[in-house]
């Protein structure tokens, strides 16, 4: 038994060795910042952004574009296999003529066999005042007919760094002849 034990204390302090050898190693490209002292994080805070999104698919300045669709799209009364890339343009009011505080860049795709369900992976970049350059990155399920419907902020840049968050959704118009449709956004981004 005492033979067992001091075979124990033996292989536990070569385990912690190891251990303190590997985070030493780790120190080699990472290194530990205290978040006030040299990173300045201020106090956490939640900021409430609305604009509208337009979503132009038909018309004269078109800024979504189906880029790939599946053999059964045409067939799939849910558009299934349809990926498009935007660069929708974010406004302030629905008028599309009203100030623009950013766009929206990045793709969906028609991903739902049962309804009509979007993945969305895109980035909301900011042009107006003091988040003019800043980005939230936004990644979610958008089933287009519900009301709200609700994305995730899975993090950001600039004044939104360390965003995260969600995002309400809910159609302003839709027009179903031109595909085109206007999208309030509510969005909630916790950063600091
Ligand atoms: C789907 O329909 C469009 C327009 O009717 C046509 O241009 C396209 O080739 C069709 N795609 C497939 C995969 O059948
Ligand atoms: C926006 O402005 C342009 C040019 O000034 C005009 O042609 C267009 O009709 C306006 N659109 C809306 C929705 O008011
Ligand atoms: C945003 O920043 C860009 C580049 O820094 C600048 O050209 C542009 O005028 C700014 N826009 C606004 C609305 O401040
Ligand atoms: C849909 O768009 C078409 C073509 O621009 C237009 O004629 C029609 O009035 C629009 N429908 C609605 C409900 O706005």
């Amino acid at each position: 038994m005492a033979h067992f034990k001091a075979g124990f204390t033996i292989l536990a302090f070569f385990f912690s060795l190891t251990f303190l050898t590997a985070i030493k190693s780790e120190t080699l490209f990472a290194r530990r910042l205290s978040a006030q002292d040299q990173f300045r994080l201020k106090p956490e805070k939640m900021t409430h952004l609305r604009f509208y999104l337009h979503d132009t698919l038909t018309g004269q300045h078109p800024t979504a574009f189906p880029v790939a669709q599946a053999a059964i799209t045409n067939t799939s009364s849910t558009f299934f296999g349809l990926v498009a890339v935007i660069d929708d343009p974010l406004t302030v009011t629905p008028d599309l003529n009203s100030t623009l505080v950013g766009r929206a860049q990045g793709m969906y795709a028609s991903s739902s066999q049962s309804e009509v369900a979007l993945t969305i992976t895109m980035n909301l970049v900011f042009a107006e005042g003091a988040y003019n350059g800043s980005t939230l990155s936004v990644l979610g399920r958008n089933p287009i007919l519900k009301n709200p419907r609700e994305l995730t902020i899975v993090g950001g840049t600039g004044v939104f760094r360390f965003a995260r968050g969600y995002i309400q959704l809910r159609t302003y118009t839709y027009n179903a002849t031109t595909n085109n449709a206007i999208v309030k956004y509510d969005v909630y981004a916790s950063h600091y």
